[in-house]
Protein backbone atom coordinates (compact mmCIF):
# COMPACT_ATOMS: atom_id res chain seq x y z
CA UNK A 1 0.00 0.00 0.00
CA UNK A 2 3.06 2.01 0.93
CA UNK A 3 4.16 1.30 -2.74
CA UNK A 4 0.94 2.44 -4.24
CA UNK A 5 0.84 5.46 -2.95
CA UNK A 6 4.72 7.00 -3.96
CA UNK A 7 3.81 5.34 -7.23
CA UNK A 8 0.45 7.33 -7.27
CA UNK A 9 2.31 10.14 -6.49
CA UNK A 10 4.58 10.03 -8.85
CA UNK A 11 2.03 9.13 -11.83
CA UNK A 12 0.11 12.17 -10.78
CA UNK A 13 3.14 14.61 -10.78
CA UNK A 14 3.85 13.26 -14.12
CA UNK A 15 0.30 13.53 -15.12
CA UNK A 16 1.01 16.74 -13.77
CA UNK A 17 3.76 17.82 -15.77
CA UNK A 18 2.67 16.11 -19.09
CA UNK A 19 -0.97 17.53 -18.68
CA UNK A 20 -2.14 13.80 -19.77
CA UNK A 21 -5.25 12.15 -17.64
CA UNK A 22 -3.89 9.05 -16.15
CA UNK A 23 -5.72 6.65 -14.02
CA UNK A 24 -4.84 7.68 -9.95
CA UNK A 25 -5.75 6.76 -6.55
CA UNK A 26 -4.55 4.41 -3.93
CA UNK A 27 -5.44 1.20 -3.57
CA UNK A 28 -9.14 0.96 -4.69
CA UNK A 29 -11.50 -1.23 -3.15
CA UNK A 30 -15.07 -2.05 -3.09
CA UNK A 31 -17.37 -0.13 0.23
CA UNK A 32 -17.14 -1.86 3.66
CA UNK A 33 -20.65 -2.60 3.69
CA UNK A 34 -20.31 -5.22 0.66
CA UNK A 35 -17.72 -7.26 2.50
CA UNK A 36 -19.97 -6.78 5.39
CA UNK A 37 -23.16 -8.05 3.21
CA UNK A 38 -21.14 -11.36 1.92
CA UNK A 39 -19.73 -11.90 5.73
CA UNK A 40 -23.50 -12.33 6.63
CA UNK A 41 -24.13 -14.25 3.59
CA UNK A 42 -21.40 -16.95 4.09
CA UNK A 43 -22.77 -17.49 7.71
CA UNK A 44 -26.44 -18.17 5.64
CA UNK A 45 -24.36 -20.66 3.41
CA UNK A 46 -23.03 -22.42 6.30
CA UNK A 47 -26.34 -22.91 8.07
CA UNK A 48 -25.37 -20.99 11.15
CA UNK A 49 -24.20 -24.07 12.58
CA UNK A 50 -20.72 -22.96 13.74
CA UNK A 51 -18.22 -20.12 13.59
CA UNK A 52 -16.32 -19.10 10.89
CA UNK A 53 -12.25 -18.31 11.01
CA UNK A 54 -10.19 -17.31 8.47
CA UNK A 55 -6.34 -16.30 8.85
CA UNK A 56 -5.00 -12.77 6.86
CA UNK A 57 -1.06 -13.45 5.55
CA UNK A 58 1.26 -12.38 7.81
CA UNK A 59 4.12 -10.00 6.55
CA UNK A 60 6.72 -13.36 6.27
CA UNK A 61 4.40 -15.74 4.68
CA UNK A 62 4.32 -13.84 1.36
CA UNK A 63 8.72 -13.13 1.21
CA UNK A 64 8.09 -9.28 2.19
CA UNK A 65 11.82 -8.69 2.04
CA UNK A 66 11.29 -9.52 -1.89
CA UNK A 67 7.38 -8.86 -2.96
CA UNK A 68 5.38 -6.31 -1.52
CA UNK A 69 2.55 -7.81 0.90
CA UNK A 70 -0.08 -9.30 -0.73
CA UNK A 71 -3.31 -11.11 1.55
CA UNK A 72 -4.64 -13.93 1.42
CA UNK A 73 -7.73 -13.60 -1.25
CA UNK A 74 -10.75 -15.28 0.76
CA UNK A 75 -9.49 -12.98 3.67
CA UNK A 76 -9.61 -10.46 1.44
CA UNK A 77 -12.65 -11.12 -0.19
CA UNK A 78 -14.27 -11.19 3.38
CA UNK A 79 -12.61 -8.34 4.89
CA UNK A 80 -11.11 -6.22 2.55
CA UNK A 81 -8.55 -6.07 5.22
CA UNK A 82 -4.67 -5.50 3.41
CA UNK A 83 -2.55 -5.26 6.70
CA UNK A 84 -0.77 -8.77 7.64
CA UNK A 85 -1.25 -10.57 10.61
CA UNK A 86 -4.91 -9.98 10.94
CA UNK A 87 -7.44 -13.34 12.20
CA UNK A 88 -11.30 -12.85 11.24
CA UNK A 89 -14.02 -14.31 13.72
CA UNK A 90 -18.03 -14.98 12.60
CA UNK A 91 -20.37 -16.03 14.97
CA UNK A 92 -24.21 -16.54 13.87
CA UNK A 93 -26.76 -15.25 16.27
CA UNK A 94 -28.77 -17.79 18.14
CA UNK A 95 -32.14 -18.88 16.11
CA UNK A 96 -35.37 -20.48 16.45
CA UNK A 97 -35.60 -23.50 15.12
CA UNK A 98 -36.75 -23.55 11.19
CA UNK A 99 -35.76 -19.97 10.82
CA UNK A 100 -32.77 -18.75 8.63
CA UNK A 101 -29.33 -18.42 9.95
CA UNK A 102 -28.26 -14.71 10.51
CA UNK A 103 -24.45 -12.77 11.32
CA UNK A 104 -23.87 -12.33 14.70
CA UNK A 105 -20.95 -10.98 16.17
CA UNK A 106 -18.11 -10.26 13.23
CA UNK A 107 -15.13 -9.92 14.68
CA UNK A 108 -11.30 -8.47 13.60
CA UNK A 109 -8.44 -9.10 15.31
CA UNK A 110 -5.32 -6.94 14.41
CA UNK A 111 -1.68 -6.64 16.04
CA UNK A 112 -0.90 -3.85 18.80
CA UNK A 113 1.11 -1.12 17.62
CA UNK A 114 4.65 -1.69 16.88
CA UNK A 115 6.35 1.27 16.69
CA UNK A 116 10.07 0.15 15.59
CA UNK A 117 8.50 -2.12 12.84
CA UNK A 118 5.98 1.19 11.72
CA UNK A 119 9.48 2.83 11.02
CA UNK A 120 10.44 0.21 8.50
CA UNK A 121 6.29 -0.47 7.00
CA UNK A 122 4.85 2.59 7.33
CA UNK A 123 2.20 3.45 10.33
CA UNK A 124 -0.79 0.98 10.51
CA UNK A 125 -4.09 0.56 12.17
CA UNK A 126 -4.05 -1.16 15.96
CA UNK A 127 -7.09 -2.15 17.79
CA UNK A 128 -7.05 0.63 20.33
CA UNK A 129 -7.04 3.18 17.52
CA UNK A 130 -10.66 4.68 17.83
CA UNK A 131 -10.88 4.63 13.81
CA UNK A 132 -10.88 1.09 13.90
CA UNK A 133 -14.57 -0.10 13.67
CA UNK A 134 -14.92 2.78 10.99
CA UNK A 135 -11.97 1.94 8.80
CA UNK A 136 -12.45 -1.63 9.01
CA UNK A 137 -15.89 -2.41 8.80
CA UNK A 138 -15.87 -4.32 11.56
CA UNK A 139 -17.98 -3.47 14.49
CA UNK A 140 -15.66 -5.12 16.98
CA UNK A 141 -11.84 -4.81 16.45
CA UNK A 142 -9.99 -6.83 19.17
CA UNK A 143 -6.35 -7.20 19.98
CA UNK A 144 -4.94 -10.44 18.38
CA UNK A 145 -3.38 -11.84 21.61
CA UNK A 146 -7.45 -11.90 22.66
CA UNK A 147 -8.09 -14.69 19.54
CA UNK A 148 -7.15 -17.94 21.60
CA UNK A 149 -9.58 -16.94 24.56
CA UNK A 150 -12.64 -15.57 22.91
CA UNK A 151 -12.18 -18.62 20.42
CA UNK A 152 -12.69 -20.69 23.43
CA UNK A 153 -15.58 -19.41 24.58
CA UNK A 154 -17.31 -19.28 21.22
CA UNK A 155 -17.05 -22.70 21.23
CA UNK A 156 -18.77 -23.68 24.34
CA UNK A 157 -22.10 -22.43 22.26
CA UNK A 158 -20.88 -24.13 18.75
CA UNK A 159 -19.20 -27.36 17.82
CA UNK A 160 -17.85 -26.68 14.23
CA UNK A 161 -14.91 -24.27 12.74
CA UNK A 162 -15.26 -23.44 9.12
CA UNK A 163 -12.22 -22.84 8.06
CA UNK A 164 -9.76 -23.23 4.96
CA UNK A 165 -8.49 -26.54 5.22
CA UNK A 166 -7.50 -27.10 1.13
CA UNK A 167 -4.49 -25.41 -0.08
CA UNK A 168 -5.15 -22.99 -2.93
CA UNK A 169 -1.67 -23.69 -5.14
CA UNK A 170 -2.02 -20.60 -7.08
CA UNK A 171 -1.65 -18.55 -4.45
CA UNK A 172 1.54 -20.62 -2.84
CA UNK A 173 0.21 -20.43 0.83
CA UNK A 174 -0.08 -24.29 1.32
CA UNK A 175 2.13 -24.38 4.16
CA UNK A 176 0.97 -21.59 6.03
CA UNK A 177 -2.77 -22.77 5.88
CA UNK A 178 -1.18 -26.43 7.62
CA UNK A 179 0.56 -24.54 10.03
CA UNK A 180 -2.97 -22.10 10.97
CA UNK A 181 -5.00 -25.47 10.86
CA UNK A 182 -2.27 -27.44 12.96
CA UNK A 183 -2.87 -24.75 15.44
CA UNK A 184 -6.84 -24.74 15.57
CA UNK A 185 -6.97 -27.95 16.31
CA UNK A 186 -4.30 -27.90 19.02
CA UNK A 187 -6.65 -24.74 20.50
CA UNK A 188 -9.84 -26.88 20.22
CA UNK A 189 -9.61 -30.52 19.72
CA UNK A 190 -12.98 -31.26 20.39
CA UNK A 191 -14.33 -29.35 17.13
CA UNK A 192 -15.32 -30.59 14.30
CA UNK A 193 -13.59 -28.67 11.30
CA UNK A 194 -15.15 -28.04 7.96
CA UNK A 195 -13.45 -26.90 4.88
CA UNK A 196 -15.17 -23.50 3.62
CA UNK A 197 -13.15 -23.11 0.85
CA UNK A 198 -15.91 -24.25 -1.50
CA UNK A 199 -18.15 -22.36 -0.11
CA UNK A 200 -16.34 -19.07 -0.39
CA UNK A 201 -15.19 -20.10 -4.39
CA UNK A 202 -18.80 -20.58 -5.66
CA UNK A 203 -19.40 -17.18 -3.97
CA UNK A 204 -16.17 -15.22 -5.84
CA UNK A 205 -17.43 -17.00 -9.12
CA UNK A 206 -20.20 -14.39 -9.58
CA UNK A 207 -18.71 -10.95 -9.67
CA UNK A 208 -20.29 -8.20 -7.64
CA UNK A 209 -20.71 -4.36 -10.00
CA UNK A 210 -17.76 -3.36 -7.90
CA UNK A 211 -15.56 -6.29 -8.60
CA UNK A 212 -16.23 -5.86 -12.38
CA UNK A 213 -15.52 -2.23 -12.00
CA UNK A 214 -12.04 -2.78 -10.45
CA UNK A 215 -11.68 -5.86 -13.13
CA UNK A 216 -12.53 -2.73 -15.98
CA UNK A 217 -9.52 -1.07 -14.50
CA UNK A 218 -7.32 -3.73 -14.77
CA UNK A 219 -8.20 -4.72 -18.59
CA UNK A 220 -8.25 -0.93 -19.70
CA UNK A 221 -4.53 -0.85 -18.29
CA UNK A 222 -3.21 -3.81 -19.78
CA UNK A 223 -5.05 -2.64 -22.86
CA UNK A 224 -2.64 0.37 -23.07
CA UNK A 225 0.36 -2.11 -22.01
CA UNK A 226 -0.76 -4.05 -25.19
CA UNK A 227 -0.62 -1.20 -27.38
CA UNK A 228 2.80 0.57 -26.50
CA UNK A 229 4.20 -3.22 -26.90
CA UNK A 230 2.55 -3.27 -30.04
CA UNK A 231 4.22 -0.56 -31.04
CA UNK A 232 7.85 -1.18 -29.70
CA UNK A 233 8.14 -5.12 -30.83
CA UNK A 234 10.88 -5.48 -33.71
CA UNK A 235 13.86 -7.37 -34.78
CA UNK A 236 16.41 -7.02 -32.29
CA UNK A 237 14.41 -6.28 -29.39
CA UNK A 238 14.84 -8.34 -26.15
CA UNK A 239 11.78 -10.10 -24.77
CA UNK A 240 12.46 -8.57 -21.12
CA UNK A 241 12.35 -5.32 -22.68
CA UNK A 242 8.73 -5.47 -23.44
CA UNK A 243 7.81 -7.22 -20.53
CA UNK A 244 9.20 -4.30 -19.06
CA UNK A 245 7.63 -1.95 -20.79
CA UNK A 246 4.15 -3.59 -20.26
CA UNK A 247 4.36 -3.44 -16.66
CA UNK A 248 5.79 0.03 -16.53
CA UNK A 249 2.23 1.10 -18.85
CA UNK A 250 0.47 -0.74 -16.81
CA UNK A 251 1.46 0.12 -13.14
CA UNK A 252 1.49 4.03 -14.60
CA UNK A 253 -2.14 3.55 -14.44
CA UNK A 254 -2.43 2.11 -11.40
CA UNK A 255 -2.22 -1.01 -11.26
CA UNK A 256 -0.09 -2.42 -8.31
CA UNK A 257 1.41 -4.96 -10.13
CA UNK A 258 1.14 -7.79 -13.04
CA UNK A 259 -1.88 -10.35 -12.25
CA UNK A 260 1.11 -13.09 -13.39
CA UNK A 261 4.92 -13.39 -14.21
CA UNK A 262 4.65 -11.57 -17.82
CA UNK A 263 5.30 -14.30 -20.58
CA UNK A 264 6.45 -13.01 -23.75
CA UNK A 265 7.77 -15.51 -26.02
CA UNK A 266 9.34 -15.05 -29.38
CA UNK A 267 10.70 -18.13 -32.09
CA UNK A 268 10.47 -21.45 -30.26
CA UNK A 269 9.66 -20.05 -27.25
CA UNK A 270 6.07 -18.46 -28.53
CA UNK A 271 5.49 -22.36 -28.36
CA UNK A 272 6.22 -22.53 -24.62
CA UNK A 273 2.84 -22.07 -22.81
CA UNK A 274 4.01 -20.57 -18.76
CA UNK A 275 7.72 -19.19 -20.93
CA UNK A 276 8.37 -16.21 -18.18
CA UNK A 277 12.12 -15.82 -18.63
CA UNK A 278 11.67 -13.20 -21.24
CA UNK A 279 15.13 -13.29 -21.90
CA UNK A 280 15.66 -14.42 -25.46
CA UNK A 281 16.44 -11.92 -28.76
CA UNK A 282 13.14 -11.43 -30.98
CA UNK A 283 14.10 -11.83 -34.82
CA UNK A 284 13.26 -11.23 -38.68
CA UNK A 285 10.58 -13.67 -39.02
CA UNK A 286 9.42 -14.94 -36.07
CA UNK A 287 5.88 -14.07 -33.84
CA UNK A 288 5.99 -13.17 -30.36
CA UNK A 289 3.25 -14.46 -27.98
CA UNK A 290 2.78 -11.60 -25.46
CA UNK A 291 0.70 -12.63 -22.40
CA UNK A 292 0.79 -10.34 -20.17
CA UNK A 293 -2.01 -7.74 -17.78
CA UNK A 294 -2.22 -6.34 -14.43
CA UNK A 295 -3.87 -6.20 -11.45
CA UNK A 296 -6.12 -3.30 -10.19
CA UNK A 297 -7.63 -2.92 -6.70
CA UNK A 298 -6.40 -6.79 -6.24
CA UNK A 299 -8.58 -8.28 -9.44
CA UNK A 300 -6.68 -9.75 -12.47
CA UNK A 301 -7.48 -9.16 -16.14
CA UNK A 302 -5.43 -11.76 -18.09
CA UNK A 303 -4.43 -10.86 -22.24
CA UNK A 304 -2.68 -12.47 -24.55
CA UNK A 305 -2.02 -11.39 -28.39
CA UNK A 306 0.38 -12.67 -30.67
CA UNK A 307 2.31 -10.65 -33.27
CA UNK A 308 4.74 -11.40 -36.29
CA UNK A 309 7.76 -9.29 -35.06
CA UNK A 310 8.82 -7.41 -38.52
CA UNK A 311 4.82 -6.43 -38.82
CA UNK A 312 4.25 -9.00 -41.40
CA UNK A 313 3.09 -12.51 -40.94
CA UNK A 314 4.29 -14.87 -43.64
CA UNK A 315 1.17 -16.95 -45.24
CA UNK A 316 1.46 -19.70 -43.26
CA UNK A 317 1.52 -17.43 -39.52
CA UNK A 318 -1.66 -15.53 -41.09
CA UNK A 319 -3.09 -18.81 -41.54
CA UNK A 320 -2.58 -20.33 -38.44
CA UNK A 321 -3.24 -16.86 -36.81
CA UNK A 322 -6.31 -16.64 -38.52
CA UNK A 323 -7.87 -20.23 -36.93
CA UNK A 324 -6.76 -19.19 -33.61
CA UNK A 325 -9.10 -15.99 -34.53
CA UNK A 326 -11.97 -18.00 -36.00
CA UNK A 327 -12.07 -20.95 -32.64
CA UNK A 328 -12.00 -17.73 -30.57
CA UNK A 329 -14.69 -15.98 -32.12
CA UNK A 330 -16.91 -19.43 -32.77
CA UNK A 331 -16.70 -19.72 -28.60
CA UNK A 332 -17.62 -15.96 -27.98
CA UNK A 333 -20.95 -16.79 -30.10
CA UNK A 334 -21.58 -19.43 -28.21
CA UNK A 335 -20.63 -17.69 -24.71
CA UNK A 336 -23.76 -16.91 -22.59
CA UNK A 337 -25.65 -18.38 -19.55
CA UNK A 338 -25.99 -21.81 -19.41
CA UNK A 339 -23.14 -22.87 -21.72
CA UNK A 340 -20.16 -24.30 -19.64
CA UNK A 341 -16.31 -23.72 -19.96
CA UNK A 342 -14.97 -26.97 -20.22
CA UNK A 343 -15.62 -30.28 -21.66
CA UNK A 344 -19.27 -30.04 -21.75
CA UNK A 345 -20.33 -32.01 -25.45
CA UNK A 346 -22.47 -29.10 -27.32
CA UNK A 347 -22.55 -27.13 -24.49
CA UNK A 348 -19.29 -26.99 -23.69
CA UNK A 349 -17.16 -23.62 -24.99
CA UNK A 350 -14.21 -25.86 -25.21
CA UNK A 351 -15.36 -28.23 -27.33
CA UNK A 352 -16.69 -25.41 -29.84
CA UNK A 353 -13.13 -24.07 -30.10
CA UNK A 354 -11.56 -27.23 -29.98
CA UNK A 355 -13.46 -28.42 -33.54
CA UNK A 356 -12.84 -25.26 -34.66
CA UNK A 357 -9.26 -25.76 -34.67
CA UNK A 358 -9.24 -29.52 -35.58
CA UNK A 359 -11.12 -28.84 -38.75
CA UNK A 360 -9.33 -25.94 -39.83
CA UNK A 361 -5.69 -26.16 -41.51
CA UNK A 362 -3.16 -29.22 -41.18
CA UNK A 363 0.64 -29.97 -39.47
CA UNK A 364 2.88 -30.51 -41.98
CA UNK A 365 2.63 -34.22 -42.08
CA UNK A 366 -1.09 -32.93 -43.25
CA UNK A 367 -2.73 -34.10 -39.17
CA UNK A 368 -5.12 -31.68 -37.66
CA UNK A 369 -4.65 -29.00 -35.65
CA UNK A 370 -6.68 -30.16 -32.55
CA UNK A 371 -3.45 -32.03 -31.22
CA UNK A 372 -1.95 -28.48 -30.79
CA UNK A 373 -4.26 -26.87 -28.87
CA UNK A 374 -2.59 -28.08 -25.23
CA UNK A 375 -4.38 -25.92 -22.54
CA UNK A 376 -7.88 -24.97 -21.65
CA UNK A 377 -10.04 -23.22 -23.31
CA UNK A 378 -11.26 -20.10 -20.49
CA UNK A 379 -11.18 -19.47 -16.62
CA UNK A 380 -12.49 -17.64 -14.27
CA UNK A 381 -10.39 -14.46 -13.30
CA UNK A 382 -10.94 -12.02 -9.74
CA UNK A 383 -8.99 -12.12 -7.30
CA UNK A 384 -6.58 -15.08 -8.81
CA UNK A 385 -5.83 -15.13 -12.33
CA UNK A 386 -7.18 -18.38 -12.31
CA UNK A 387 -9.89 -17.71 -9.97
CA UNK A 388 -11.39 -20.54 -7.93
CA UNK A 389 -14.23 -22.30 -10.16
CA UNK A 390 -16.62 -25.45 -9.88
CA UNK A 391 -16.28 -26.11 -13.86
CA UNK A 392 -19.11 -28.19 -13.56
CA UNK A 393 -21.19 -25.19 -12.81
CA UNK A 394 -23.05 -23.48 -16.00
CA UNK A 395 -22.02 -20.36 -16.74
CA UNK A 396 -24.38 -17.25 -14.86
CA UNK A 397 -24.49 -13.84 -15.69
CA UNK A 398 -21.80 -11.75 -13.44
CA UNK A 399 -19.08 -14.47 -14.43
CA UNK A 400 -15.96 -12.73 -15.44
CA UNK A 401 -13.90 -15.66 -18.13
CA UNK A 402 -10.95 -15.63 -20.09
CA UNK A 403 -11.58 -17.09 -23.92
CA UNK A 404 -8.22 -18.33 -25.15
CA UNK A 405 -7.27 -20.88 -27.76
CA UNK A 406 -4.44 -21.75 -28.75
CA UNK A 407 -2.15 -23.39 -31.21
CA UNK A 408 1.36 -24.43 -30.59
CA UNK A 409 3.22 -26.47 -33.14
CA UNK A 410 7.08 -26.63 -31.55
CA UNK A 411 8.56 -28.03 -35.26
CA UNK A 412 7.44 -25.25 -36.79
CA UNK A 413 8.64 -22.75 -34.12
CA UNK A 414 4.59 -21.61 -34.20
CA UNK A 415 3.03 -20.49 -31.10
CA UNK A 416 -0.11 -18.32 -31.14
CA UNK A 417 -2.29 -17.58 -28.36
CA UNK A 418 -5.24 -14.71 -28.45
CA UNK A 419 -6.45 -14.42 -24.33
CA UNK A 420 -9.97 -11.97 -24.32
CA UNK A 421 -11.69 -11.09 -20.89
CA UNK A 422 -15.27 -11.44 -21.09
CA UNK A 423 -18.05 -10.58 -18.67
CA UNK A 424 -20.98 -12.77 -18.51
CA UNK A 425 -24.50 -11.19 -18.96
CA UNK A 426 -28.17 -12.38 -19.21
CA UNK A 427 -28.26 -11.58 -23.65
CA UNK A 428 -24.80 -13.33 -23.72
CA UNK A 429 -21.47 -11.76 -22.76
CA UNK A 430 -19.58 -8.34 -23.22
CA UNK A 431 -15.86 -8.25 -24.43
CA UNK A 432 -14.15 -6.19 -21.64
CA UNK A 433 -10.90 -6.32 -23.65
CA UNK A 434 -12.71 -4.52 -26.90
N1 LIG B 1 -1.71 -15.87 -18.13
C1 LIG B 1 -2.06 -17.15 -17.64
C2 LIG B 1 -3.19 -17.71 -18.35
O1 LIG B 1 -3.51 -17.28 -19.44
O2 LIG B 1 -3.90 -18.54 -17.87
MN1 LIG C 1 -5.62 -17.07 -19.02
MN1 LIG D 1 -2.93 -15.33 -20.01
Amino acid sequence: MQRRLLATMAALSVAAILGTALWAGAWEREPLSVFHERRARLIRETGGDGVVVLFGLGEADVAASVMPFRQNEEFYYLTGWNEPGAIMLLMPKARAPGSASELGEEILYIPSHDRSEEKWTGPKLAPTDEAAPERTGFPAVHDISKFDAELEAALKHFSTIYTELSPQPESGEDCFQAEMVDKIRDKAPRASLVDIRMTIGGMRAVKTEGEIALIRKAVDASIEAHFAAMRAVKPGVWEYEIAALMKYEFERRGCEWPAYPPIVGSGFYSTVLHYDLDSNQMKDGEVVVMDVAGSYGGYASDITRTLPVNGHFTPRQREIYEIVLGAQDAALKAAKPGMYLGHHGYKGLYEIAFNYINTHGKDSHGQPLGQYFIHGLSHPIGLNVHDPMDYNRPLAPGMVITIEPGIYIPEENLGFRIEDDVLINPAGYELLTR
